[in-house]
């Protein structure tokens, strides 16, 4: 049996870091990585800014920080827990930003909008030795950032819905790389669907000549947001006689009423706890403690 030795274990004076929200995720990274998490001071000023504070001496120590920049706040967040980590010593940080708001508008889709991706994810690279975001909607957008890695957690995917599901597809040929990777994990079948958006809230979808009658089909996504991708996917597939449909995603955007809809129209809905909901059951901590315990 070959033991770690301590000396010469690289994550052996490993922490462990969490904002104000996401702490099941933090909580459950720390646990796989056994590290244990900073105490931290996190709160408002009367005016609204927010004040971060360390409260330990890290000299020395590589810091994990386990939060997603979800919204304004989330951002401002990341970015102040970085410089409070560094400040208190920490020789090297390394960042996990499940999921970064404003990484949807990634390029001009109308002549002089901003495009708000680059512009965050930028910004979070230059406060930490490395920054790991997770199925970020379009990874073209982190090319020329070098301390940027995007981690699919198709592993994670695969052990959550292993034994449950004969087919794997992706709603849209954008989403095929994610799907196959699933399917292979659980060497299953894959394939995609036709997808044209015909407002923010409702798609066309268009089977290909998969046959999904009698099967139980896993519709795995990156984002589910009003879940009109899902719900349209879902629909069709049954019409074809898929005998279970089950709604995979990474980032779970929804609304309670939205969620609800699906709940009635799909068999299983889940998604991981980049962003926490009553349905974040895929367990992606093993696989993003893996991803730093590689770097
Ligand atoms: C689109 O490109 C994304 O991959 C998702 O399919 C989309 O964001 C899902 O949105 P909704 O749930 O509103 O259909």
């Amino acid at each position: 049996m070959i033991l770690r030795e301590k000396s010469i274990c690289p994550w052996d004076k490993m922490r462990t870091a969490s904002g104000t929200t996401g702490k099941g995720l933090a909580q459950a990274v720390s646990e796989a990585l056994e590290a244990k998490l900073v105490d931290m001071e996190i709160r408002m000023f009367p005016d609204g800014d927010q004040y971060v504070r360390t409260k330990e001496d890290l000299k020395g120590e590589t810091v994990v920080l386990v939060q997603s920049p979800f919204q304004d706040s989330g951002i401002v967040q990341h970015r102040l827990i970085q410089d409070s980590l560094k400040r208190a010593g920490a020789e090297k940080i390394i960042s996990v930003a499940p999921y970064v708001s404003y990484s949807r508008q990634d390029k001009n889709f109308k002549q002089g909008e901003a495009v708000s991706a680059p512009i965050f994810i930028e910004w979070l690279s230059h406060g930490c030795d490395h920054l790991i975001v997770v199925d970020i909607h379009n990874p073209a957008v982190l090319e020329k950032m070098e301390n940027v890695r995007n981690v699919i957690p198709h592993r994670s995917f695969a052990r959550f819905i292993e034994g449950r599901a004969d087919l794997v597809l992706a709603p849209d040929k954008g989403a095929i790389k994610r799907a196959k990777s699933v399917a292979e994990d659980l060497g299953v079948e894959c394939d995609y669907l036709e997808k044209t958006r015909l407002s923010d809230r409702s798609v066309e979808i268009k089977t290909s000549d998969v046959d999904v009658s009698g099967k139980k089909v896993a519709i795995i996504d990156d984002i589910i947001s009003t879940g009109g991708t899902m719900m349209e996917a879902s629909r069709q597939l049954k019409l074809l006689g898929a005998e279970k449909v089950y709604g995979l995603a990474t980032h779970g955007m929804f609304t309670e009423e939205d969620l609800e809809k699906l709940e009635m129209n799909m068999d299983l809905v889940s998604v991981t706890r980049s962003i926490e909901t009553r349905v974040s059951d895929i367990d992606m901590s093993l696989e993003l403690a893996d991803v730093v315990r590689g770097l």
